[in-house]
Order: structure tokens, then C-alpha cells, then sequence
């Protein structure tokens, strides 16, 4: 079985509420070329992205949709790298208020396991970082299973336990392990056609340096704030568990069956 943090509603209030919006600021005070980058805090590097780009054959006459897509960041880079444009679909009000300051396109607020959108009318899904921080797993894919075209594929970065995961984790994380992945793949309809561990730290030069300057001015704007301190605390144990090994970022390119 997978492995949970305790409740988190507060902390990911902050984390991709509050925090989302801090990140417009930011960006608003840093210049567009940052936005990208501070878009994608959360939880893409660009090689990892163009992974799930290449597996998933986007191109500008694919029709996407980013579920649980944050203030925007991997959209974004996909649309700039691609040329798709994706329909972004995110539950945090802030974050959608954010991804629209940033990058000028509006997301459609709404949880994954509802989303507003007919049958079949996707070729492809992304869901990036996202189903560690939901409880029913099943909905969620089963949902994206109903908006995708037969064939069409689901690509996800997924953040996985591994044995002998004992160290805190960050609050309202459930965090399945690579068996419960595979079963809940197969059991909500998809055929995986790849599952690698993600290789870390290739991205360009500038990408961690962008970052690192979006950090710093979000820690000397808000750093006494304590809901800057709540999201740091849970960004830290999240670093601490993939340092460690205890958990591993996973690519995930599966198909509707
Ligand atoms: C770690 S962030 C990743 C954001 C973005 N995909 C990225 O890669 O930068 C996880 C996101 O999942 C969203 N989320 C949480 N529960 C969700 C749900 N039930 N449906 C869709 N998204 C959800 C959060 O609001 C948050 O924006």
C-alpha cells in the first residue's frame, strides 16, 4: 500500500494557494522570462517534461488538457516547445488567478475527479505532481480515462514510496508505491507503455539559477510570513525524501485502453 502524511488542508492552502499567488508577484517583479521557471516550481525540470512531450507526440494539432496543472509552468513550456495549447484544469483559485497573471490564459477551476468536459474529446492528458496530493487516486484517472479519446495518452510525473519510507512525509501527501501505481493504472482502464525513474538534475544552466532567484525573493518578501514558512517546511521534507531514496519521481506514458 501507498503511504499518507497527515491531513493537509492548511499546508497546501499555502503551498499552492497562497504561495501561487506570491509566484505572480515574483514574476511580475522578476520579468516573463522567469515565468516559465517560477511556473514550474513545483515539480517539472524541462527534460523531464520533454519526456512526457516526446511519449505523449504533442504537437500544435494535438488536443491537451493539464489536469491539476498549478499556476501553468508545464503548459506553458509544452506550449512554447510544441506548440499545443493545452486546456488547463486546476482546483486552487489562486493558483488560477496566478497561471492567469503570468502567463495571460485562464484555467478552468475545478477538481480532477470532476472535470467539465464531454467524453472523448482529448488526445492527450497530463497530470504532473498531482496524484500524491489527492486521496482518491481511482476518480481522479478514472475521470481523465472519460475525457480522453480511445488511445489517446496520459502522461504523469508521479512521486513514488519506496520500501523502507520512514522518514516524515509532507502533510496531505499520499504517496502510492510503484505496485499500487501499476494496479491503479490497470484497474481505471490504461495500458502503460512506459514507467521509468526520472533522471534528475538536467536542466539547463539557467534553470536552477531562475529559480533560485524566484526563491529568494519570495523568502525576502514572505519569509516572516508563516504560511511561507508552512510550504518551505513541507518543500523541505518532500527534498529530504528524494534525497534519500525513500521516494523516487517516476515518468509515467499510458494509453486508454
Ligand atoms: C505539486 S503541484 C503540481 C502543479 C503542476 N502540475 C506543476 O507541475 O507545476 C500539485 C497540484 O495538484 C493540484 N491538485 C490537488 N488536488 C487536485 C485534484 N483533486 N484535482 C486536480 N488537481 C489537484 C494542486 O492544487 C496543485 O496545483
Amino acid at each position: 500500500m501507498g503511504v499518507r502524511g497527515g491531513d493537509g488542508g492548511e499546508e497546501q492552502d499555502a503551498e499552492f494557494g497562497t504561495v501561487a499567488s506570491w509566484t505572480a508577484d515574483a514574476v511580475a517583479a522578476l520579468g516573463d522570462e522567469y515565468a516559465i521557471v517560477a511556473g514550474c516550481r513545483g515539480s517539472g525540470d524541462p527534460a523531464l517534461l520533454d519526456w512526457l512531450a516526446r511519449s505523449c507526440a504533442l504537437s500544435p494539432s494535438v488536443g491537451m488538457v493539464d489536469v491539476g496543472a498549478g499556476v501553468g509552468g508545464a503548459s506553458a513550456w509544452a506550449a512554447e516547445k510544441y506548440g499545443v495549447r493545452p486546456v488547463l484544469v486546476e482546483p486552487m483559485e489562486d493558483a488560477c488567478r496566478a497561471e492567469r497573471r503570468i502567463f495571460g490564459r485562464t484555467a478552468i477551476c475545478a477538481s480532477g475527479d470532476r472535470l467539465p468536459f464531454g467524453d472523448r474529446v482529448f488526445d492527450v492528458a497530463w497530470c504532473v505532481g498531482v496524484l500524491c496530493t489527492v486521496h482518491d487516486k481511482f476518480a481522479l484517472l478514472r475521470e481523465i480515462r472519460r475525457v480522453l479519446r480511445p488511445g489517446g495518452s496520459l502522461g504523469m510525473l508521479v512521486l513514488v514510496a519506496e520500501p523502507g519510507l520512514h522518514s516524515e512525509l509532507p502533510r496531505g501527501n499520499e504517496f502510492p508505491d510503484l505496485d499500487e501505481l501499476r494496479d491503479l493504472l490497470a484497474q481505471t482502464g490504461f495500458d502503460v507503455r512506459e514507467l521509468i525513474e526520472a533522471a534528475g538534475g538536467t536542466e539547463p544552466a539557467e534553470w536552477p539559477r531562475q529559480a533560485q532567484r524566484v526563491d529568494e525573493l519570495l523568502a525576502k518578501l514572505h519569509g516572516d510570513d508563516p504560511r511561507w514558512q508552512e510550504a518551505e517546511e513541507q518543500s523541505g521534507k518532500l527534498a529530504h525524501l528524494l534525497e534519500t531514496r525513500q521516494l523516487t519521481r517516476r515518468l509515467v506514458h499510458a494509453v486508454k485502453a
